[in-house]
Order: C-alpha cells, then structure tokens, then sequence
C-alpha cells in the first residue's frame, strides 16, 4: 500500500468523500441494500486508516444527507443501526484509531442513543490529533448555511452582532465546520457527476475527482489516483 511513485508529493491536508454507491453494490450481488451499506462501512474504515497512513489531517465524509429520508424506512432503519453498531465499535476501539471525531449535519432529527454515541464519541476522542475525521449525519450544505444563517440573526437579535460586521471568515465560523480547512479536494465515487448538497460553502475552490468505483470497491489505491489527479491540476483561485 506504499506510495511509492508519489512520496514526494504532499497529501491534501484535507480531503473530503461523498461515499456513494452502496445500493448499486448490493443490486449487482442480488443482495439487500443494507448489505451494501455494511460494505460501504468497512471501506470507510479502511479509507479512514490508510488517511491516517499517509498524513491527511481532516477527512470528511458524506454518510446521511438531508434528503436521504426520502429512502424506505426499512432502509433508513437498518442505516441508523449500522451507524449505532459502527460508533460503539469506534468507542471500543479508539485508542488504537487515534481518530477523533466531529459531526456535521443536524443531529436533532437523529435518536436520542444515535445522538449519545454521537456526542460521546466527539467528546472522548477530541485528545486524538492523527486525523480529524468529520462524518455528514442528516448533513445538507443548504440546510447548514440556513442554520449558521439563524445562528448569526439570533445573535443580531441578543445585541451581539451587527449586520454589517458580517465578513465571510466570520459567517464560517457559524457553520458545522467552524475551526476546519476548506478541503482541498473532493471525491465522488460511483460514478456520479454531482454535489448532492455537499460543502457548498466550504468545496467553492476545492478540486473535484469523480470515479467509476462503486463505493464498497473503493480502495486505497483508489484514493492514491485521486491525489495523483490532484497534483496534476493547476490551482489558480481565480488568479493567473
Ligand atoms: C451511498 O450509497 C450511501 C447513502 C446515501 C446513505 P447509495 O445508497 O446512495 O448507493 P447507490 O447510489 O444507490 O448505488
Ligand atoms: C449523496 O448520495 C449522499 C451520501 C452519499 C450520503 P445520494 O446517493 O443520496 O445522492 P444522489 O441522490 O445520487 O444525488
Ligand atoms: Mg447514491
């Protein structure tokens, strides 16, 4: 798994994953969607190490969207559960991961024991400084933007703020990724060619790398082309 033709080349200090592809998985092996989605699991575990690896500080990933509840309740149930069983085997096995956790999204809609083990595992591993790992749950870019939108207008309200003291360094700090470097780059896998509401905001100069992987399929070597890709763009930020 050793980088051996890249080195050299710095990794992105973050990248972020829309980790798409799950249920396309499961129908190619006839099996039900969930099994895809417990495939797609140990793959993040996979990427989340190998990041961890290779020196990548903030990885962030697309788990549950705002619009995700439009899927069947059976398949949102067996999510929920899976993503319960993932983070109580996070909280078992943290000290050997180094990760530490941060979530993103509205938590609120999430059950209470999802948002217990959610918190826990947020505040117990916050000691860890390997790799930050930054995980979307009932995540939307235009929902995050309305929320940090509420946030700043509640504080105008309380006498805090005013309108016009308003700078976009201070709007982001009102946003789900207060305090994290915009990412450098963004992978989607499965194909795919879109955003589906991810990072809006904080993807508005991040390099994108779309893939023909499914993710279950997506490996290491996966993520060490999409660097390699990286390093062959020219980023200008709007300069010559
Ligand atoms: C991504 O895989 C996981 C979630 C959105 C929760 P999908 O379930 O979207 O897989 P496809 O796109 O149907 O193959
Ligand atoms: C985006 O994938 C959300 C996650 C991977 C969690 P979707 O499968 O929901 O996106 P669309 O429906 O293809 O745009
Ligand atoms: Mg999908």
């Amino acid at each position: 798994m050793a980088r051996s033709d890249q080195q050299t080349l710095p990794v992105p200090r973050h990248i972020a994953i829309i980790m798409d592809g799950n249920g396309r998985w499961a129908r190619e092996r006839g099996l039900p969607r969930t099994a895809g989605h417990k495939a797609g699991g140990e793959t993040f575990r996979r990427i989340a190490d190998y990041c961890r690896q290779i020196g990548v500080k903030y990885l962030t990933v697309y788990a549950f969207s705002t619009e995700n509840w439009k899927r069947s309740q059976e398949e949102i149930s067996g999510l929920m559960l899976l993503l319960e069983r993932y983070l109580r085997e996070g909280l078992r096995d943290m000290d050997k991961n180094g990760v530490s956790f941060r979530f993103f999204g509205d938590l609120s809609r999430l059950s209470p024991k999802l948002r217990r083990l959610c918190e826990e595992a947020r505040a117990r591993s916050s000691v860890f400084h390997d790799v930050q790992v930054n995980f979307c749950l009932n995540y939307g870019g235009r929902d995050e933007i309305v929320r940090a939108a509420r946030a700043f207008a509640a504080d105008v309200a309380a006498g805090k703020r005013t309108p016009e003291s308003l700078t976009e360094g201070d709007f982001e700090s009102y946003l789900d990724s207060a305090g994290v470097p915009d990412p450098e780059l963004v992978i989607r896998p499965s194909g795919e060619q879109r955003l589906s509401n991810f990072l809006p905001w904080q993807s508005a100069y991040s390099e994108f790398v779309f893939m023909d992987v499914l993710w279950p399929d997506f490996e290491p070597k996966h993520l060490d082309a999409a660097i390699e890709e990286y390093h062959r763009r020219d980023r200008r930020f709007g300069g010559t």
